[in-house]
């Protein structure tokens, strides 16, 4: 029998299984709670409550651990490609050489977006924020690929993933030629996933574009590190969107909207926008005052994490990544400089030590994004794009999960009891 939680409330005990899984902390099951005692828990941020059962993405926040099927994060970072990991998430195991080219070959297959959908773009502001647009688009390509939006058919799921993978490279360089003006280029599958993603928003159909292989090979690898990270509110978004039946599409879309929220996805433009304005490093010790008044909203972006209270292990290899990409493009940025005495001041400082207050994967990410030649506007759309790997990945186990319930959380309700309407004339 597995081991019981006691649980004593008005004057009864109850008994809740706990159950283990493979590394981790254990989960008391408390699935029978409100059955047997009529009463809820009360957890609003998810803080202490794990919502689903996983195989994908393992973190432990304390060590600074973040395993993908159990490889680590640094390893997969150093050696792997977006395309290997992509097919790990999905598949729970690493493939074979004949396998990788399989899988890569059909995703370049599915890069092309129906043409129809190209016309979306115009009826959008060129100013409109390239996450709207991402919004828009990949909500819209449920109506396009009728095709692959019956949940309960594994082929359909499996076409519909590979669709959304192959396509979001596609429908965020068009998001941003969009807002340069500058035509739509169409992709180019006799490259890689990584290349054709950069040929598509660098390069202009009235010259050749070539790809510079470090730049790849740091954008593949930023893809990589932001592959998947378990439950974090943009997968929970999908998850729930997910547990009512809605087609894929439509719930990658809703997973885009949660990422953009500055607290998650938006941090990484939101960081290197607060770097710039610090500007010079003499300028740190005031934006440190201010991050810790409780009467100032501001907060150092790209700082904190809800489950890392220890460095973001993709903070090491982003912090890494800075450096190989100023030297392959023979540039740098003072704004680098001013990062690293940042997270110096930083670590040193006992209000952030004490809060365990660590750089996050946001840190340094924008710096490098910034070199490669993205406005910020894009830095979310990226994150989203490789994000979308996990998003699938997450939305795939959930649907073959037999465990599988409709998200339905409760409430405490603290409105007014009963009352009699008043009619307007009598208020
Ligand atoms: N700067 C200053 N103080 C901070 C910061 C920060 N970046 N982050 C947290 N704190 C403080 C809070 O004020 C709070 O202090 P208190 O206990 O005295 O009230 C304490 O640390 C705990 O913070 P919470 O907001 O309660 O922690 P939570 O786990 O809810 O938040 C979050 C995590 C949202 C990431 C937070 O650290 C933050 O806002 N960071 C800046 C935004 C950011 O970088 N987001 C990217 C996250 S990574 C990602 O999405 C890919």
């Amino acid at each position: 029998m597995a081991e019981q939680s006691k649980l004593s409330l008005g004057g009864k005990d109850y008994d809740y299984p706990i159950i283990k899984g493979s590394v981790g902390p254990d989960v008391i099951d408390i699935r029978k709670l409100y059955g047997q005692t009529g009463a809820f828990t009360f957890d609003p941020g998810f803080t202490s409550t794990a919502a689903c059962e996983s195989a994908l993405t393992y973190i432990d926040g304390d060590e600074g651990v973040l395993l993908h099927r159990g490889y680590p994060i640094g390893q997969l970072a150093e050696q792997s490609s977006f395309m290997e990991v992509s097919y790990l998430l999905l598949n729970g195991e690493l493939p074979s050489g004949r396998e990788l080219e399989e899988f890569s070959r059909t995703i370049s297959r599915h890069t092309m977006l129906h043409e129809q959908l190209m016309s979306f773009y115009s009826g959008f502001r060129r100013d409109a924020h390239p996450m709207a647009i991402m919004c828009g688009v990949v909500g819209a390509l449920s109506a396009f690929y009728h095709d692959s939006t019956d949940i309960a058919d594994p082929k359909h799921r499996k076409i519909s993933s590979h669709r959304l993978i192959a396509k979001m490279p596609t429908i965020a360089a068009a998001a941003y030629k969009y807002s340069v003006g500058q035509p739509f280029m169409y992709p180019d599958n006799r490259l890689s996933y990584t290349g054709n993603f950069l040929r598509m928003t660098f390069g202009v159909p009235a010259e050749d574009y070539e790809v510079i292989p470090e730049i790849e090979r740091a954008m593949d690898r930023i893809f990589i590190l932001h592959a998947d990270h378990e439950q974090n509110a943009s997968t929970s978004t999908v998850r729930l969107a997910g547990s009512s039946g809605a087609n894929p599409f439509a719930c990658i879309a809703a997973g885009i909207a949660c990422l953009w929220g500055p607290a998650h996805g938006g941090a990484n433009e939101a960081a290197l926008n607060m770097l710039r304005e610090i500007g010079t490093p003499d300028r740190i010790p005031h934006y440190i005052e201010r991050a810790k008044d409780k009467n100032d909203p501001f907060r150092l972006m790209g700082f904190g994490h809800r489950v890392y209270k220890n460095y973001d292990p993709r903070a090491t290899v982003m912090q890494k990544t800075v450096r190989e990409v100023f030297d392959a493009m023979k540039v740098s940025d003072p704004v680098f400089e001013t990062a690293l005495r940042l997270e110096e001041i930083a670590l040193h400082d006992p209000y952030f030590v004490e809060k365990k207050l660590f750089p996050n994967v946001d840190f340094y990410s924008g710096i490098i994004l910034s070199a490669i030649g993205f406005p910020t506007t894009m830095f979310t759309v990226l994150f989203a794009l490789a994000r979308t790997v996990g998003w699938v990945a997450q939305w795939n186990e959930m649907i073959s999960d037999p465990n599988q319930k409709i998200g339905r959380p409760r409430q405490l309700y603290t409105g007014p009891t009963e009352r009699d309407y008043v009619p307007i004339g009598k208020r």
